[in-house]
């Protein structure tokens, strides 16, 4: 008898040590605060067309349905466009002498798993710190002379530029670079977007300085690029 209550002693025992010392685990979870962190679903590295149908494939999409994306959706077309994948720190997306001038801001508007509003990408640790809680889309429709796309899109994501991080280096030349390098995060979006059965489009017509002020930007950035996304 007293050797049956030592063998449930031990096994209470290995259980609650097994709880204490297991490993933190990153979970998905809602933020709700500004300054908040949203750890993103891990992205995946395979998936279910070819990069020749992909590109095949691509067209610019303005007309969503008006269906939820998943943070899981979000989560991978932000590794698309800025994630990290090499322990150096280089990206998805090529960057000249590896200084990544590229900020890229979410709108979230209609995502299951994330409250509408504005949130930062944070390629280090592939999470969203939360700027400002809210659904802006509408505003950023209406600086963005009114394109219905972006108010349309469940997520809008905003590539914005801190020309300084390249500049610094190449002088003028880095402007050039900068405007690549979006272009680069884009087109990695929209391929992106293809493979998930996603709709984009890349908006360049915005007033720069309305952009930049609702999405209550850093001073040094200027916003470049505006992709809304959602169902086709
Ligand atoms: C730099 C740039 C800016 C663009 N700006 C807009 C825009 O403001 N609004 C829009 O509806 N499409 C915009 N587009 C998308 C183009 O209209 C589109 O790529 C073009 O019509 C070719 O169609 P496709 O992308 O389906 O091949 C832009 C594309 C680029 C590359």
């Amino acid at each position: 008898m007293k050797s049956i209550h030592i063998a449930i002693a031990l096994v209470c025992m290995a259980i609650v040590l097994a709880v204490i010392i297991q490993p933190v685990r990153k979970e998905p979870h809602v933020g709700n605060e500004a300054g908040d962190t949203i750890i993103l679903p891990e992205p995946r590295d395979s998936g279910e067309i070819s990069v020749e149908e992909a590109l095949l494939e691509r067209r610019s999409i303005r007309n969503y349905k008006n269906e939820a994306m998943t943070l899981t959706e979000v989560s991978q077309l932000l590794w698309a466009a800025q994630g990290i994948t090499h322990p150096g720190g280089y990206r998805t997306a090529p960057s000249a002498g590896a200084l990544y001038p590229l900020e890229v801001y979410v709108v979230a508007g209609n995502v299951d798993g994330l409250r509408p509003g504005i949130y930062k990408y944070r390629p280090q640790g592939h999470e969203l710190e939360k700027v400002a809680g809210g659904d802006v889309r509408a505003d950023l429709c209406a600086a963005a002379i009114d394109q219905e796309c972006v108010e349309d899109g469940a997520v809008v994501l905003v590539f914005a530029a801190v020309y300084e991080r390249t500049t610094r280096k190449y002088g003028e030349r880095g402007v050039r670079y900068v405007h690549m390098e979006v272009g680069h995060a884009a087109q990695n979006v929209h391929l992106q977007a293809v493979s998930l059965g996603l709709g984009t489009v890349v908006v360049g017509a915005f007033d720069d300085e309305e952009v930049g002020r609702l999405l209550q930007m850093q001073d040094d950035e200027r916003a470049l690029c505006i992709m809304p996304v959602g169902r086709v």
